[in-house]
């Protein structure tokens, strides 16, 4: 694994321990995962113990220790989303990536999944792409959007 970026993401920050959090993000979003090499590199350099490392990236949602596509989709299923057809979009996203909540897709392209809010209720229904959020979705125009990415 090449750790380049890994080192310069560390660099920009100093090494400095008390940044471990914008360290895993920056990583995550330059990876869109935390690979154990990674991980083991940012203990290594801010002699921080890797179990504290490892619980960090564990117990905040945004950190994947697994691949994740290169696009991030969250539909949103909540009570406001639901009513106006958000199970319709969410039927179309997966038809169209081949892939259900909770999973990537094989050329890591894109990567789903369920959410209960996104906070936009009157737009509903919503789902968000890379943390753009897209609001009164047709199950048409989900579709549309989704082959807009590479
Ligand atoms: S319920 Fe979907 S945005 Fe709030």
């Amino acid at each position: 694994m090449d750790t380049t970026n890994i080192s310069a993401i560390i660099d920009k920050y100093n090494g400095e321990a008390s940044a471990l959090i914008q360290i895993l993000l920056d990583i995550q979003n330059d990876l869109h995962w935390l690979p154990r090499e990674a991980l083991e590199l940012v203990s290594e350099r801010l002699g921080v113990p890797m179990s504290r490392i490892q619980h960090t990236a564990t117990f905040y949602k945004a950190f994947s220790l697994v691949p994740k596509g290169r696009h991030e989709i969250n539909v949103c299923v909540g009570t406001a989303c639901h009513v106006r057809g958000a199970n319709r979009v969410l039927e179309v996203v997966q038809n169209i990536t081949g892939i259900q909540p909770g999973e990537t897709d094989a050329d890591l392209k894109f990567s789903l999944e369920t959410v209960n809010c996104l906070g936009c209720c009157a737009l509903g229904p919503v789902m968000e792409i890379d943390e753009q959020h897209l609001g009164k979705l047709a199950p048409a125009m989900a579709a549309d959007l989704l082959k807009g990415y590479q």
